[in-house]
């Protein structure tokens, strides 16, 4: 819906209450009731501490993009989402007028339009890429000009992609998938001819020459974004948008060799584009691939190919959400069971379905396990899985729903619980624990930025806050985002906004961590935007009808007999 081109809905993610019949009704909010008196004490607590949206420059734009309806939290005393700063005494963080200067200086512009933002802005290091714009670098970038109702640059950014798309991609004499989308692309002025074109790297030239399995992800959730938050349809109805879409689902639908549903990759085909043994089936690739799906279930028209791509998606989300809900989910008592597994079982009825040997869990993961709490490890192959926590795929988990309520809330205890070991003195690690000594040098292959506590290998990324906190909102625990934003705003203006932190704690800014690193920037405003209007996020309808969800019993000893907890299931829809 939109009026004088601006959406009247509030979330920039709202991914319907029923991708299955989302043409028969509209979503309506629900008010959730569950831990109603710890969510509320949460929201009003911030609303006393927090401005309403005191970042917009375009007040009457954001005010309607943004204007809550039945807020989730109504009665946290948050009545003052539109007032003007100085009658409520509000205050912004100093920091984060600063922040929109550095976002604004990183904007990248293409024959005189914006079309995206600057990896990082530090000119006192090689450039390397980092002069280039990356496509889930942009992502937050994207988020926080939406939320400040400038959609402008995200239209460009999503259409100069799409043309993108549409190269013909090669490495040496081999030809990539069609709907390959690139990492990065940069604007080459050609002095002589005075002409600008756009240079995009689709992995042929990325360090280790791996495509970027995300991107294409990003892509449709950032259409969705874009579409949810303006109202306007008519960019994600093009034929050649819808084209694009289908595309990029088509190199993940097609059927092979494949007995998983989850989706086989390279090793640094994503944020941790370098070699960190998530080859194989790595959380942050199931987890994107799900919510990408999602959103392809609100963007596609059902119409000529449209509706088999919707089949088929309704089918693969239904076997995903199975296997990883089953299989990649840890807490203690999957833990005893894994302890105890039997190998070598040749059967239907095997119970260790991967023939995963107890030895190969390590100390850590015993020591790591709280009482309460559980996450998605990173990765399940045969006789492999890796139990380290890697926090972008536990996060979008959350985000997409691929998580059940009962797992959210897991994460969220288990990061309460683990907060020193994943978050510490800055926000957050990005995998836990670190690889090192031997293994390390088998696994990183000696890789001297990735060495322990380090950048991938368990450095502390500020961007992730945004995604924290967008979890945090969803899965009603605000205040423990509010304590890392907190923890980070104290450091990151200071050190220069950088890319990454070093140590088993975060204390130390990277080795190599480039400096003005725009998500660093993008992703702190986006975190402190939600929190402080959580209404950008919507809880949906839950349906008896949402088909993916599986209808194994083992799923969830015990949980899935209960009619409430599937009623939740079946509701709780994404929002991001
Ligand atoms: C690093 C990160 C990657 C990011 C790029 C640009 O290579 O690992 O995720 O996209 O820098 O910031």
């Amino acid at each position: 819906m939109s009026q004088n081109g601006v959406s009247t809905s509030n979330a920039i993610f709202e991914i319907g209450d029923d991708d299955f019949s989302r043409f028969s009704e509209k979503p309506k909010p629900i008010n959730i009731e569950r831990k109603r008196s710890f969510d509320e004490k949460s929201f009003s607590e911030l609303s006393i501490t927090m401005s309403p949206r005191p970042f917009y420059r375009n007040s009457e734009n954001s005010s309607r993009v943004f204007e809550p309806v039945d807020s989730i939290y109504s009665s946290g005393g948050r009545s003052g989402f539109d007032t003007p700063r100085s009658e409520n005494g509000f205050e912004t963080h100093p920091i984060v007028s600063e922040a929109w200067e550095a976002l604004r200086r990183s904007m990248v512009y293409f024959r005189n339009e914006p079309v995206g933002t600057i990896a990082a802005s530090d000119h006192s290091e090689e450039k390397l890429n980092y002069d280039q714009v990356f496509v889930r670098d942009f992502v937050p970038s994207a988020l926080a000009f939406l939320m400040n109702g400038e959609p402008d640059i995200v239209r460009n950014f999503l259409i100069k992609t799409l043309r993108l798309q549409s190269w013909e991609k090669k490495v040496d004499l081999f030809k990539l998938g069609e709907g390959v989308m690139p990492a990065s692309f940069k604007v080459h002025h050609d002095a002589v001819r005075n002409a600008e074109t756009l240079v995009a790297d689709f992995g042929e030239a990325a360090i280790g020459r791996v495509a970027p399995v995300d991107s294409g992800f990003w892509w449709i959730i950032l259409l969705r974004a874009y579409t949810k938050s303006t109202g306007d349809s008519s960019l994600a109805d093009r034929p050649e948008c819808q084209r694009g879409i289908r595309l990029i689902l088509s190199i993940c639908l097609s059927e092979g060799f494949d007995t998983f549903p989850t989706l086989l990759c390279a090793d640094g085909c994503c944020m941790i584009d370098r070699r960190m043994g998530i080859y194989g089936y790595p959380i942050e690739i199931q987890s994107l691939f799900f919510m990408a799906l999602r959103c392809a279930l609100q963007l596609l028209r059902p119409e000529g190919e449209g509706k088999e791509f919707i089949q088929r998606i309704v089918e693969r989300l239904h076997a995903l959400s199975y296997h990883m809900r089953n299989y990649f989910w840890l807490d203690l008592k999957q833990l005893n069971c894994i302890y105890r597994f039997k190998t070598e079982e040749y059967s239907h009825t095997a119970v260790n379905k991967f023939n995963v040997m107890p030895d190969s869990l390590e100390d850590w993961v015993f020591d790591f396990m709280p009482a309460k709490g559980g996450y998605f490890i990173g990765n399940v192959s045969p006789a492999r899985m890796d139990f380290r926590w890697f926090c972008l795929g536990n996060c979008v988990a959350i985000l997409s729903s691929m998580a059940t309520p009962e797992q959210a809330s897991a994460i969220m205890d288990l990061i309460e619980a683990r907060w020193d070991e994943l978050v510490g003195e800055m926000p957050l690690k990005i995998s836990y624990p670190a690889l090192e000594g031997h293994e390390w040098k088998i696994i990183t292959g000696y890789d001297p930025k990735n060495t322990r506590w380090s950048y991938h290998n368990g450095g502390s990324w500020p961007v992730l806050l945004w995604l924290l906190t967008a979890a945090c909102i969803k899965s009603g625990r605000p205040q423990i985002a509010k304590k890392a934003i907190e923890l980070a705003e104290a450091r990151l203006l200071k050190d220069g906004w950088p890319e990454y932190y070093d140590g088993k704690t975060g204390r130390f800014i990277g080795k190599q961590a480039r400096k003005y690193q725009t998500w660093s920037i993008a992703g702190y405003l986006v975190a402190k935007m939600m929190l402080e209007d959580p209404s950008h996020w919507v809880w949906s309808h839950l349906r008896k009808t949402d088909k993916f969800v599986p209808e194994s019993k083992d799923l969830h000893p015990g949980l899935a007999d209960h009619f409430i907890y599937l009623l939740f299931l079946f509701c709780q829809l994404v929002i991001l």
